[in-house]
């Protein structure tokens, strides 16, 4: 694939994140003061825009790159060497109670390594974008990860799903608190390790999250000179992984603690 082509999907990418997003928005702010909600499972929050939103962002996809794959949350889709992976809405939950916390993440892979990463959070219009080997922007101007070397002056968000142990990610907060980490946890995994890639946070520990979820994320704190664990492994496509996502200064002692 050439350079052209990538820019191409980059820009697409960009453009389909802002139209998702003005649609997401649309929906939030028209919802029903009085909560209809609904679950695919326990604490999995099922909400007719997600539905909506991914067939806006797989048309969009599929009338400008028909030759390419595409797999999104709601709807799945194929893996094929030039594959979209999307999650219309990352942070489902917090959208569905009507709090302003969530995403659209999309992602390009080309033989299984992100090329291109992009998150649009519509409650504060912010487009955190990165193109492999470009860097990593926040509408539009460069961003960085912190100089953060210490665990005790930093921030640290710890994600949790119904999909692991409890056990196992108590014992993870407890060892981040003893060390003095200021440990949080937010509804959006996407929004979370994008916050890594501009110093809102430090680092971003998850001990299993799905690939729709992180891929556009973690190549963004890659491109902001962050650390990343290797997220995107041929089997976390389908099946997630855990992901770590910090400062550089950070890695050795977030790698320890995540050893659970
Ligand atoms: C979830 C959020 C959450 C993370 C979970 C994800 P969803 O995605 O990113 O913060 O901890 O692992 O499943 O359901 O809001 O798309």
């Amino acid at each position: 694939m050439t350079d052209v082509q990538l820019n191409l999907r980059f820009m697409a990418a960009c453009a389909i994140a802002r139209e998702a997003g003005r649609l997401i928005r649309l929906r939030f702010d028209a919802r029903d003061e009085v909560l209809k909600l609904e679950f695919k499972g326990p604490q999995n929050y099922l909400t007719e825009t997600d539905a909506e939103v991914e067939q806006l962002i797989a048309k969009r996809i599929a009338d400008a790159f028909p030759d390419d794959d595409f797999f999104g949350e709601e709807g799945g889709g194929s893996f094929g060497r030039d594959v979209w992976i999307v999650d219309p809405i990352d942070g489902t939950a917090d959208f569905a109670r009507g709090v302003p916390h969530f995403c659209v993440s999309i992602a390009f892979v080309r033989d299984g390594r992100a090329e291109v990463g992009v998150l649009y959070d519509p409650m504060l219009d912010e487009l955190f974008a990165a193109q492999r080997g470009a860097g990593a922007t926040l509408n539009g101007k460069p961003i960085k990860v912190s100089t953060i070397d210490d665990i005790r002056q930093s921030v640290v968000e710890l994600g949790w799903s119904s999909r692991i142990q409890f056990e196992g990610y108590a014992a993870v907060h407890a060892r981040l608190h003893e060390l003095g980490a200021g440990v949080k946890r937010r509804g959006s995994g996407a929004l979370g390790i994008a916050y890594v890639a501009m110093g809102r946070h430090d680092g971003y520990c998850e001990l299993h999250i799905n690939s729709w979820d992180a891929a556009a994320a973690v190549l963004i704190v890659q491109e902001a000179g962050g650390w990343t664990n290797d997220f995107l492994t041929p089997n976390c496509l389908q099946n997630g992984n855990r992901v770590i996502a910090c400062t550089p200064a950070l890695r050795e002692v977030l790698e320890q603690v995540m050893n659970v």
